[in-house]
């Protein structure tokens, strides 16, 4: 099948045309940030998984390089899943899982594989370095995925997604000297997690936490009520026990749209999924299905995780806002700066008919996309769900800056530190920006994104 790209956000990443899942492999080699992402370029649905590449020099410009990985090696004959890279002796390595299909189910098989590139373009396979027989009994070999790589006190140690037979998520730690030769550590929190399966773990070192995904997760006082989700925990690795010393957890993004974030390899910076499993995605008429996030600064301040987007803006307009300001943008990042804020009623992408808004309610913030355009349906049956409707707390700061990063089919929303990100599919012509605010004082901003295309 041949698809074409007929529209595409402005400045989120997708794939040149096709179906793209989880950003991998994100790191910045000879002056350039690289990201990967899961791709496969020959149906708008998951399909065999590739590794597609874009390359940027400000996290906001991003160009298409070649396919850097394609399945159909005896290592990873069905697809090259999630992972990660590290740059080592000037060289770029990419850890990945090899996808081995079988006859489905619990033959499948799940292997962490190498490849290495000197010029961040073309890459070498070297098959598989994290095999089967590295799996401590008891754990399923047909859910063993997505390494996530990193160097420290002269070891580089590696984090898998795993599952006890029977089981549920588990998150392994192994160690290596030369990425070839792994010995595995330990289980990292020595228990069952709540989702069925974990995916996606990501550590940073320098700042201290970990973030993963975890599916089918129950609902803890609608802490969150996508089925699958992102956490994240603040605490470190003991590496001379190999378990995870937790200090505090919580929710990665409280809108619908947001999956398998992973760190830039030693940068505070992420980019996620900018989609969800088990949705309709109604750009697939484009040629296009899924995209990346835009990139997002990571801070941990108060044993929180907090996150604020990195785009590179250009010209910006100002407005003091009295109570009530229009104007009209369908991209950009827009910044409402308010002293001691008591009502907030924001439209965007309105048409009259469509909008989507965002809102604060009885102390918290609202995000209702009900009526921003196209219907996109998903597993969840909360009412919250149906309705179109998710929940983000409020920061209650005296000074609250609420940022918008918007495109041409989603809205990132940031206060306080918290996220909320979720796809829209508004009408082209659904461009009228309203907004209402109660507050002592409000100023408004609009920065254009101009890229140089
Ligand atoms: C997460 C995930 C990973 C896997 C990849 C396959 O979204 O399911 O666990 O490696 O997608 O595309």
């Amino acid at each position: 099948m041949t698809i074409t790209k007929i529209k595409e956000p402005f400045f989120h990443v997708t794939g040149e045309r096709g179906w793209i899942n989880d950003p991998n492999g994100l790191i910045y080699y000879k002056g350039q940030y690289h990201a990967f992402f899961q791709y496969y370029p020959n149906d708008t649905k998951w399909g065999p998984m590739h590794w597609g590449h874009v390359v940027s020099d400000d996290l906001t410009n991003w160009k298409y390089l070649p396919v850097a990985l394609a399945p159909g090696d005896e290592c990873d004959k069905n697809g090259c899943f999630s992972g990660s890279a590290i740059v080592h002796g000037g060289k770029l390595w990419l850890m990945y899982t090899g996808f081995i299909e079988n006859e489905g189910g619990e033959s499948i098989r799940q292997i962490q594989c190498l490849a290495e590139s000197d010029d961040g373009v073309t890459f070498k396979k070297h098959g598989v370095v994290i095999g089967e027989d590295l799996l401590p009994d008891g754990y399923a070999p047909c859910d063993f995925r997505d390494p996530k790589v990193w160097l420290h006190d002269g070891y580089f140690w590696c984090i898998t997604a795993a599952r006890k037979i029977e089981g549920r998520g588990r998150i392994l730690l192994f160690k290596s000297k030369d990425l070839f030769n792994w010995e595995f550590v330990n289980d990292l929190f020595g228990k069952d997690s709540a989702g069925t399966m974990i995916e996606c773990p990501d550590y940073n070192e320098e700042l201290g936490y970990l973030l993963f995904c975890e599916q089918f997760q129950p609902s803890e006082n609608k802490e969150h009520l996508n089925v699958h989700t992102c956490r994240w925990c603040v605490g470190r690795i003991d590496y001379s026990t190999g378990t995870f010393k937790e200090e505090t957890r919580g929710i990665v993004d409280y809108g619908f749209d947001m999956y398998a974030p992973q760190t830039f390899a030693g940068k505070p910076v992420f980019m996620g999924w900018l989609n969800m499993w088990d949705r309709n995605v109604p750009s697939a008429k484009y040629g296009f299905a899924g995209m990346l996030t835009v990139p997002r600064r990571v801070l941990v301040e108060n044993g929180r995780l907090c996150q604020e987007p990195v785009v590179n803006c250009g010209e910006v307009y100002k407005a003091t806002v009295s109570d009530r300001l229009e104007d009209k943008v369908t991209k950009g990042v827009i910044t409402v700066k308010a002293t001691n804020l008591e009502g907030f009623e924001l439209k965007m992408r309105s048409n009259g008919d469509n909008y989507t808004s965002f809102v604060l309610c009885d102390g918290e913030w609202v995000f209702d996309r009900s009526k921003s355009g196209e219907a996109i349906v998903g597993v969840e049956k909360d009412e919250d769900s149906l309705k179109g409707i998710r929940r983000m707390p409020y920061s209650n700061e005296q000074e609250a800056t609420i940022t918008i990063v918007m495109d041409e089919f989603s809205v990132e929303i940031f206060e306080g530190g918290r996220a909320l990100s979720s796809t829209i599919y508004p009408p082209f012509d659904a461009n009228r920006l309203e907004l209402t605010v109660k507050a002592a004082a409000c100023e408004y901003a609009r920065a254009d994104i101009t890229l140089n295309k």
